[in-house]
């Protein structure tokens, strides 16, 4: 026993957070990398300052109410918040932290390879490759969407959305969006609002999703939606698979109406994810890796260890949640 302060770590994090862990903290690891039931997280959790989870460890308020009292903090290894009962945590007194900004990047990066990748058919190529089936060249051959110059609607406007756009525009593309609130003319950057998502929708041939999983979010894009985007259109997601209804868009990808789908979030995921997703030649996949990038997951651990510091001497947390 230390008196430094003690962390449960709920899964196997980066060699480089488990060193800052493990030098600044009593920290205990999970290095089986097993996914903890509610009930070892409480058992695990006696004696414990603060937890540090991922998304795969749901904090209903069940659990919470069940932590013991030492915990002051639940701190998440995402900026997703849908595992976590805040109202809980709130009415507990236990801090909640997370990682804005350290994801911003790098979920772009992916958003960037699906739009990319769904617009100029990667699934098929690959395809075609791997099987060995490339027999010659043609003037015809897995001519997909133009990306340079087109237009994008972005729904969810918040540091991802506005990042987005940014590299976006690297690609001339003109940026449509919509968000609970108008933004600054200053963050629009030239981008032009749409005050609902039904509008914002039939003037977005491209449409990236990067709005928060939300009772109001899930499930937006119904069959009643996705009739509104113009034909064609290619849709990217790398914010929550249940903002989808998964039967309407493999029901559009299969006719058409949605020309291909980029898409890095599931429902059901990671082992239940929709199988026509994983057959249809028009969408490109990629399991859940928005943050994963070296050095934004070394910073997503940095941002919570250093927001616990702050919590523990008192003084304000810029990525505290509640
Ligand atoms: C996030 O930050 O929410 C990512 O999806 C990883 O969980």
């Amino acid at each position: 026993m230390t008196d430094k302060p003690r962390v449960l770590v709920t899964r196997r994090l980066l060699d480089a957070n488990h060193e800052r862990l493990t030098a600044e903290f009593d920290a205990v690891l999970n290095l089986d990398d097993h996914i903890m039931t509610s009930d070892e997280i409480i058992a695990a959790s006696e004696g414990m300052d603060a937890l540090l989870i991922c998304v795969t460890e749901p904090m209903r308020a069940e659990t919470i109410a069940r932590l013991p009292e030492r915990v002051k903090t639940i701190m998440t290894l995402s900026v997703g918040m849908e595992h976590i009962d805040l109202e809980a945590a709130q009415a507990r007194g236990i801090a909640v932290l997370s990682t804005p900004d350290a994801v911003n990047d790098p979920t772009v990066e992916v958003a960037m390879l699906l739009l990319l990748g769904a617009a100029r058919r990667a699934t098929e190529g690959a395809a075609l490759m791997r099987n060995h089936e490339w027999k010659e060249w043609t003037p015809r051959l897995l001519v997909g969407t133009d990306v340079t110059g087109g237009t994008l609607g972005i729904f969810g406007m918040g540091r991802i959305g506005r990042t987005l756009a940014k590299r976006a525009r690297g690609f001339d593309m003109t940026i449509r969006y919509h968000n609970r609130t108008r933004l600054s003319f200053a963050d629009e950057a030239g981008a032009s609002y749409y005050t609902s998502i039904d509008s914002l929708l039939p003037a977005s041939p491209f449409l990236a999703i990067t709005a928060p999983s939300t009772p109001e979010t899930r499930g937006f894009l119904n069959a009643e939606r996705i009739a509104l985007l113009p034909d064609g259109a290619i849709v990217v997601n790398v914010a929550r698979g249940e903002l989808i209804d998964d039967d309407a868009l493999i029901d559009a990808l299969k006719s058409g109406k949605v020309a291909a789908a980029g898409l890095d979030v599931f429902n059901g995921e990671p082992t239940n994810v929709n199988p026509a997703y994983l057959e249809l030649p028009n969408v490109f996949i990629t399991p859940h890796i928005g943050s994963a990038a070296m050095k934004a997951r070394i910073a997503m651990g940095d941002l919570l260890l250093d927001g616990l510091n702050l919590l523990l001497a008192g003084e304000p947390v810029p990525n505290r949640v509640v």
